[in-house]
């Protein structure tokens, strides 16, 4: 059998990993600026996270919903007083989409409304509800587009107010916007989305899958604007490789037996993974990293001749390439053998691990001087 070929592939076989770096079957040495899309929290192959997963997995590594899980519970009670939700429930399935296709269905369970608001460039997954809510008709199938979703511009807020009328259910808005390019909304906006959601009865969500824990400097993006959303999805970093996700519910939304559920969300080996994660993220103070090592990137970005519009909080960080610095991302990879991310058109993406040291992103900003300097060279 051979492969569903969806991915355009890199030719690069990574066989080893630890911290912020990868080592690949030729023995070449990487600095991972990227975490595979942002998953890798915490590190490569932490060795808390190792023996969490191994000491599970010899007592028991999976059993369904159908059973007590105290491991479950555990998880809770920890985010929750990590995130700052303490009074929240917890609803854990597999990966970002399903996060997102539980709580778009949750506050149409609530509401008994089904129109939903969502905004440009956002991208919420690929399942039915979260790729109708995504802003990319390239992978929406005709089958997906029977849910009623309006898109309004970001931060603008006379469109917003244009779109909210007495039949939405919910508003879905990323903490910050990831695939689409590093955009933050403003805090205004979004003081302005949560009063109007609570004066219409619509709920609001906000997608934390790839801005949330810990990855800005406070354990949600939200959280800087103060507000107080119904429902937080939560996926990537939350396992740090493991796949899993989760809804963060509103303590007055009321669960009703059989209303959502999976096979193996939730399973021993998942909520493993996810305590040794926000473990490592407390005892190693990860969120204060991130702001620290994050301000550094910032600032030294801003520095380099060329750059534009840098973008971000935290190490959740994007800058556009000019037309003529194209080929950068290519040169920092097969020459400074450092991974980045990207959106397209011109955007680079850094989401490194929140333990990245200022070193590290030392080794970085060096390597991108150099080849923007190596570029000014041959043009004089
Ligand atoms: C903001 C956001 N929401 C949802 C998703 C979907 O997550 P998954 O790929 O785990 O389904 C992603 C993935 O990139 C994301 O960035």
């Amino acid at each position: 059998m051979k492969l569903f070929d969806v991915y355009p592939l890199l030719e690069i076989t990574p066989v080893r990993a630890e911290g912020s770096w990868l080592w690949d079957d030729r023995g070449i040495k990487y600095l991972d600026l990227y975490g595979g899309h942002a998953v890798i929290s915490i590190g490569h192959s932490h060795p808390h996270y190792i023996k969490r997963l191994e000491d599970q997995l010899h007592n028991i590594g999976f059993y369904s919903n159908s059973v007590q899980n105290p491991l479950q519970r555990q998880l809770a009670e920890k985010l929750g007083s990590l995130s700052g939700y303490p009074d929240y429930q917890l609803f854990l399935c597999n990966s970002g989409a399903e996060a997102n296709e539980n709580a778009l269905k949750l506050a149409s369970f609530v509401t008994g409304r089904k129109k939903i608001i969502a905004f440009r460039k956002a991208f919420h997954g690929r399942t039915s509800g979260a790729v109708a809510a995504t802003d990319n008709p390239k992978i929406v199938s005709e089958f997906n587009k029977g849910h009623d979703v309006v898109f309004v511009p970001l931060n603008d807020e006379g469109a917003f107010l244009r779109a909210l009328d007495g039949s939405v259910a919910a508003v879905i808005i990323e903490g910050i916007q990831g695939v689409g390019g590093i955009h933050v909304p403003d805090s205004s906006f979004l003081q302005m989305v949560s009063a109007q959601c609570r004066a219409n009865n619509a709920l609001l969500i906000l997608d934390e899958i790839q801005s949330g824990y810990g990855r800005t400097g406070k354990f949600f993006a939200h959280q800087h604007s103060g507000i107080k959303p119904d429902l937080i999805t939560v996926a990537k970093g939350m396992g740090n490789g493991f796949p899993v996700g989760g809804v963060l519910i509103h303590p007055g939304i009321n669960p009703k037996s059989g209303m959502l559920g999976t096979t193996f969300g939730g399973n021993h080996l998942a909520c493993a993974a996810s305590l040794a994660v926000l473990e490592v993220i407390e005892n190693e103070n990860l969120m204060a990293n991130a702001n620290r090592v994050g301000s550094y990137l910032m600032t030294g970005l801003k520095s380099v001749r060329g750059i534009d519009a840098v973008r971000g909080m935290g190490l959740m960080i994007g800058f556009d390439l000019p037309e003529e610095l194209q080929f950068v991302r290519t040169t920092l990879l097969n020459t400074h053998r450092i991974f980045t991310g990207e959106a397209k058109p011109n955007t680079i993406r850094l989401l490194p691990s929140l333990a990245i040291t200022m070193q590290e992103a030392e080794l970085f900003l060096e390597a991108l001087r150099t080849c923007v300097a190596n570029f000014m060279v041959t043009q004089k």
